[in-house]
């Protein structure tokens, strides 16, 4: 027995891996899903500079252990709910990472934007979560950390795939910039399994200084989750429709984004906002997610590029916060309409400041 004592030995292994990952917002939506996670459409989004959620994970691993997850906070404090979805996620990787079995974590969580801010964190959570599990297999595996690009690319489409599993649209927060995922006819390598990068070469610059300003319209709990509106669409009457207009606008958008075309990319990006909402409405059982000041906030933003001739528009997540996207030339223009048009529309004036990202950082706290 004193072999498999310091078998014991040789492989207990422990550490600390922290990874920082940003929300994103879709231009072109997901919405509906086959099992496991695997979209009905393409969709397409660019990640957040400034809504980022940090991960950071204790782990220690030893053949004598059995996979738990011994503690998770969030924002310091201990969550129950979220830490039993958390475990039941890692249990779902143990095939794909066998060393998570003999491994215990102790987990905390930190997002820059309070949780009732109205913006989705599960993206951000998942994909953070999800580069800790690979950082992690780097470690306990021993396999080099990797400076050649093809070990890169395989890590961030190993983390892709697994952010997948916890959150669909967190498969697109594992990189920077414009990222598409589904299989696009014009993208080769574009997948329905992981999410990939829009080559930069095809957005024009004019695109590199898009910013957002997220309109906290409410900050409740949504009456249906998104979870439940994706299972809705299996069944929807425009559901055929639904796939051949994302298809469509998908194809739209990429050339609007090569071109420099910012009108037909607001047009495309506000028919999916609304084309989105109009989903759920004609869902069995139809739901409403926006509110009424969901739409005075469309009207006056509509307005406002009417009279003002400036490059600006809005998309919605499944909540009924504005994201009101603009280019950096026009933030001082923009920023004077938001202060005196639309914040007194916002819920106690609340609005996120933010901008598009390059994707999420490892955190070397303490090295
Ligand atoms: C409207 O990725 O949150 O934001 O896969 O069930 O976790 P699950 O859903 P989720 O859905 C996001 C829907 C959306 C559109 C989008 O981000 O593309």
């Amino acid at each position: 027995m004193g072999s498999t004592n310091s078998n014991l030995v040789e492989e207990h292994k422990s550490g600390h891996i922290s990874w920082q990952s940003p929300a994103n917002i879709a231009l072109i939506k997901y919405w509906g899903k086959y099992p496991v996670q695997l979209p009905m459409n393409p969709s397409l989004s660019f990640v957040l500079n400034n809504s980022v959620v940090k991960i950071s994970v204790d782990y220690t691993h030893s053949t004598g252990n059995e996979f738990r997850l011994a503690s998770f906070t969030l924002n310091g404090q201990p969550n129950h709910v979220f830490a039993s979805r958390i475990s039941g996620y890692m249990q779902a990787l143990i095939p794909f990472f066998p060393f998570l079995s003999h491994t215990i974590l102790n987990i905390n969580s930190h997002s820059s934007f309070p949780h009732s801010a109205g913006i989705a964190s599960s993206a951000a959570a998942f994909s953070a979560l999800a580069l800790c599990i690979c950082s992690m297999e780097q470690e306990v595996g021993g396999k080099d950390a990797g400076g050649k690009t093809t070990t890169e690319d395989n890590f961030f489409r190993k983390a892709s795939y697994m952010a997948r599993l916890g959150s669909g649209s967190a498969c697109r927060s594992v990189y920077g910039g414009m990222v598409v995922w589904g299989k696009v006819r014009e993208l080769p390598g574009s997948s329905d399994e992981v999410a990939t990068t829009l080559d930069k070469g095809k957005v024009n610059p004019v695109f590199s200084t898009l910013r957002d300003a997220i309109l906290i319209v409410d900050d409740g709990r949504k009456e249906v989750s998104s979870s439940a509106g994706h299972a809705m669409m299996q069944h929807h009457p425009y559901r055929a429709t639904r796939i051949k207009q994302a298809t469509a606008n998908m194809r739209r958008i990429l050339q609007a984004l090569t071109e420099g075309n910012t009108e037909v990319f607001a047009e495309v990006v506000e028919e999916e906002a609304l084309s989105l909402h109009s989903l759920m409405m004609s869902s069995s059982p139809g739901f409403i997610l926006m509110r009424p000041n969901t739409l005075y906030l469309i009207d006056r933003i509509r307005n406002f590029r009417e009279q003002s001739g400036l490059e600006l528009c809005f998309t919605l997540d499944a909540g009924p916060n504005i994201h009101l996207l603009y280019f950096e030339k026009d933030q001082q223009q923009i920023g004077a309409f938001i202060r005196e048009s639309l914040l007194t529309l916002c819920k106690q004036g609340r609005w996120i400041d933010d901008a598009m990202g390059d994707g999420p950082v490892r955190i070397l706290e303490g090295r």
